[in-house]
């Protein structure tokens, strides 16, 4: 049984300096629970960056070319926390090809490249885990493939986007508009200077890949599903929905319909008395509705130096175990399932819908029309006139995606009419 093992971390960033301490305090209760000590021998960095007086504390070396941590033999696992697709992908690639395990943060990396990666993975027999890809600190994704091996998922529902909730939380208890709601996550570093990928909900839909990987075995991809950030979420439609009883989250939702699977990133209503709408500011929380347990919460940071870094450090004392036992490198998630997206018209939602439109009272009527030719029936929330425009939002009964595609395309063929929002309404 080996006795050690060596680590080679890429990127001495937020959380790779977060590993580097993290691993310093637990190594030995680690050692204790394993047997294994696990000691990192080299750190890729790149030129001129000086992380020197982090590398003569914890004993380890700088180096500047990828084939010093590939191609050292003695490197067992390597630790990816640069980010980004490339060159992590290449070089993840590589390091699994050497018979080195990985363990990596990269979600971006994971929801693009996961199916390929753990290919590689398993055809060098050595593992993959990545913990600390979903809701940072939050141990979700070993409890979804540990937890309910006994168990049918039938829905996950995540606020998975620090940034964007914290935006939210602004918007609803300071009655901050959705720009200046940005700034401060921008000030307060919740935000990148390009904050794309967060209000624009690619980061929720990164994660969602994974979930849903974990929940039902599923392969997705960003194209299969739609994806629809908070950028310019009006302050006035949050708090219309505050006042009917619900908070406005961005959710990344992945459900079992049928025999097919259907997920989303959206906003969407959370009923105020749902575990998900008291997750406050930069929290995650992800609910699983499951046929064994039923409903389940879990909830903590989703981001920040030290708890992703312990979800990092976690992934390695399970490589250390695995070693110690002498087990073939076990695959993170290992359930596979056929892929299969669930019938447009058996996912059904209610939904909140706001409509813009020039004031005359033909043209309200030829959208009343519209709805009774999608089956559809509402009740009218909100009916206002807005710089000579009319406003009206109405909360409809459940309707399945076609009646909704066909409503809203239909409503947005109309002269100077438009769906300006919409939303689903999550259940209780
Ligand atoms: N921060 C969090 O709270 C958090 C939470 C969950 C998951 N994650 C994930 O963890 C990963 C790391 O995030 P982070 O916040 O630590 O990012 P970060 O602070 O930007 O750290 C990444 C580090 O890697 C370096 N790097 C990038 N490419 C490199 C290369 N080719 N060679 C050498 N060094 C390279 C970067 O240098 P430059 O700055 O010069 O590019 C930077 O120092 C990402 O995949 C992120 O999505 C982060």
């Amino acid at each position: 049984m080996q006795k050690r093992l060596q680590i080679g971390i890429l990127g001495l960033g937020v959380v790779g300096c977060g590993v580097v301490q993290i691993l310093s305090q637990e190594r030995q209760k680690i050692k204790e629970k394993t047997g294994v000590e696990l000691v990192i021998t080299k750190a890729l960095v790149r030129p001129g960056e000086d992380k020197s007086a982090l590398a003569t504390a914890h004993n380890f070396q700088l180096v500047y070319d990828i084939n010093d941590i590939t191609a050292d033999s003695d490197i067992d696992v390597v630790v990816e926390v640069m980010g980004k697709i490339h060159p992590a992908n290449e070089f993840v690639t590589e390091a699994l090809q050497k018979g080195k395990h990985v363990v990596t943060a990269n979600k971006d990396l994971l929801a693009e490249k996961g199916t390929a990666l753990v290919q590689t993975a398993i055809e060098n027999h050595v593992s993959l885990y990545y913990e600390a890809s979903v809701a940072g600190g939050i141990p979700i994704l070993r409890v979804l493939a540990n937890s309910f091996v006994a168990d049918e998922i039938t829905e996950v529902l995540g606020i998975i986007n620090g940034t964007t909730n914290y935006m939210l939380t602004q918007m609803v208890e300071e009655g901050m508009s959705y720009e200046d709601a940005l700034v401060k996550a921008q000030e307060l570093g919740f935000a990148e200077s390009d904050p794309k990928n967060d209000v624009d909900g690619i980061d929720a839909a990164y994660k969602t890949v994974i979930l849903t990987r974990f929940a039902y075995g599923l392969d997705i991809s960003l194209d299969d599903f739609v994806v629809k950030g908070i950028r310019g979420i009006e302050l006035s439609d949050i708090e219309l929905a505050q006042s009917l009883g619900y908070e406005v989250k961005l959710i990344g939702l992945t459900k079992k319909v049928g025999s097919g699977v259907f997920a989303e990133v959206a906003p969407a209503l959370v009923p105020k008395h749902h575990p998900l709408a008291s997750i406050r500011n930069e929290f995650n929380g992800v609910f699983v509705r499951s046929t064994g347990i039923g409903q389940s919460m879990y909830y903590g940071p989703g981001a920040g130096s030290l708890p992703t870094a312990t979800s990092v450090v976690t992934d390695l004392a399970v490589i250390a175990e695995n070693q110690s036992d002498n087990k073939p490198a076990p695959q993170f998630a290992s359930y596979t399932a056929k892929k299969v997206f669930a019938d447009p018209n058996e996912v059904f939602y209610r939904y909140f819908i706001a409509l813009e439109l020039p004031c005359e009272k033909v043209l309200w009527q030829e959208v009343q029309k519209l709805a009774e030719q999608f089956d559809l029936s509402y009740e009218v929330v909100a009916d206002q006139e807005i710089a000579g425009k009319r406003r009206i939002v109405f909360l409809t009964k459940a309707i399945n995606e076609v009646q909704k595609h066909q409503f809203v395309t239909s409503v947005n063929k109309m002269d100077a009419s438009h769906v300006s929002q919409i939303m689903k309404v999550m259940e209780e």
